[in-house]
């Protein structure tokens, strides 16, 4: 266990260099177990997440070499067997191992995943693709036993734009017999990335990044290289935490586009903001307005942002409504916020509401969940005093190198190891 110790009301100033994607990693590296050949994937971000999926790799008999940001993945002689269910709760990604077992083997056991407690966090929608091309699924207790005798390509309509079974869909489609339509597809820049991963395997995937995706089946699939896309959900916090205390950031090595949302609400704001091909520089404004914001799939404003967001708007002039669509239990920030002098208050599941600006000082907090804790590391930072994070596992889950990169921007924060 570790906590994150911080002495808030500096100044930050200088840049920061954002790492891969969490959120498309996790999904790239159970994805390169479909391939019988080496695989390459550059700009691996080094957080808990990935330790959890090599552990499974290691498990599965892949043979993983490991340089710096860079992982070479062989899975010529992986066996499909069992994950132990202390593993596959480390994270929710593991459940990317039934669509690529499934697809490579025709046969997948797994238990239900991990992840982060901010939901029930069905799985029907994954289940209920792979029984659309022509598996069979059996549940006992918590596990998953899903056989086909033949996958066969089928149009497939998701009840929600689900990250998480567009991926798994596409993992289990892309050596089905013939041709897969996903519709109501999720459209998160690393659907894209899964997509484009899989294609230069030789997969035939086209319209990733759309709401229609079409995946015509292939019998083989071939060594390849691959670049995780930047972090847009850490390229968000550290935009929101630059808004509050940035002399001038500026955050470097990202995708603009991938933040439409963001930087649209913080425009709303009234953060000024220097966006150029691939960074943004921003330079705190004296007064932030309030905003209302509602968490939507992408290319709304995202729901890893929330829980960031809701510090920020501790500090605006006015009454904040926020309206979480996706989650039913992201709200866990608050209460520690308000630990921290916030005039918050959580009206439902999906609503909150926030009046500012108000003085935040340093107290003892919980990290409850990776954003949550993100959260929290922003308040910290902008609070009087020192602010002391428990539970800081979840936030190392996510976010590469989290105190070096803002001790480099002048933070006093420091990670200490608890026994
Ligand atoms: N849902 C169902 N049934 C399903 C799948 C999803 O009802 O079979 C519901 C969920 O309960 C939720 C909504 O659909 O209400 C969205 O779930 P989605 O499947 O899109 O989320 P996920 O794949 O489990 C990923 C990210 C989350 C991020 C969401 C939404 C990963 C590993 N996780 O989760 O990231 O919040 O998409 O963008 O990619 C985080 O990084 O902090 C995080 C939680």
């Amino acid at each position: 266990m570790h906590r994150i110790i911080i002495e808030g009301n500096n100044t930050l100033n200088g840049s920061i260099k954002i790492s891969g994607s969490k959120n498309s990693a996790v999904a790239l590296i159970p994805a390169a177990v479909l391939c019988d050949e080496k695989v390459t994937i550059a700009n691996v971000p080094n957080i808990s997440d990935i330790d959890a999926l090599d552990e499974i790799l290691n498990y599965l008999g892949a043979i993983v070499d490991k340089k710096d940001d860079t992982i070479t993945i062989d899975s010529s002689k992986i066996e499909n067997k069992l994950i132990p269910e202390k593993i596959t709760k480390k994270l929710r990604a593991s459940y990317y191992f039934m669509g690529a077992l499934l697809s490579k083997y025709k046969k997948v056991e797994m238990y239900f995943p991990g992840g982060c407690a901010i939901g029930a966090r069905p799985i029907n929608l994954h289940l209920k693709g792979f029984k659309a091309l022509g598996a069979k699924v059996e549940e006992k207790d918590n596990l998953f036993i899903i056989t086909a005798d033949e996958l066969v390509g089928t149009k497939i309509n998701l009840d929600f734009a689900s990250v998480g079974a567009t991926i798994n869909l596409m993992l289990a489609a892309v050596k089905a017999t013939g041709t897969t339509v996903i519709s109501n597809a999720a459209k998160e820049p690393h659907i894209v990335n899964v997509a484009t991963f899989l294609n230069n395997m030789g997969a035939k995937i086209t319209g990733a990044g759309t709401s229609e995706i079409k995946i015509i089946g292939v019998k083989h699939l071939h060594s390849c290289f691959h670049e995780v896309v930047p972090d847009y959900i850490e390229t968000g916090t550290y935009m929101i935490l630059a808004s509050l205390i940035g002399k001038e950031v500026t955050i470097k090595n990202i995708i603009p586009d991938h933040v439409k949302s963001v930087i649209s609400k913080l425009e709303e704001i009234g953060v000024p903001m220097e966006i150029g091909v691939d960074f943004i520089k921003i330079s705190a404004p004296e007064k932030l307005k309030a905003v209302n914001i509602k968490t939507q799939v992408y290319p709304g404003f995202p729901t890893d942002l929330q829980q960031p967001m809701a510090t920020l708007l501790t500090q605006a002039k006015g009454k904040s409504m926020i309206n979480e669509t996706i989650w039913e239990n992201r709200f866990l920030n608050i209460a520690e916020l308000k630990k921290m002098g916030a005039t918050a208050e959580v009206i439902t599941n999906s609503k909150a509401v926030i009046v500012g600006p108000c003085k935040l000082k340093g107290k003892k907090v919980k990290a409850t969940d990776l954003r949550a804790g993100a959260s929290l590391v922003i308040a910290g930072l902008i609070a009087d005093g020192q602010t002391i994070i428990e539970n800081a596992d979840y936030i190392l889950r996510g976010y590469e190198g989290i105190v070096e990169k803002l001790s480099k921007v002048g933070a006093k924060i420091r990670l200490e190891k608890m026994d």
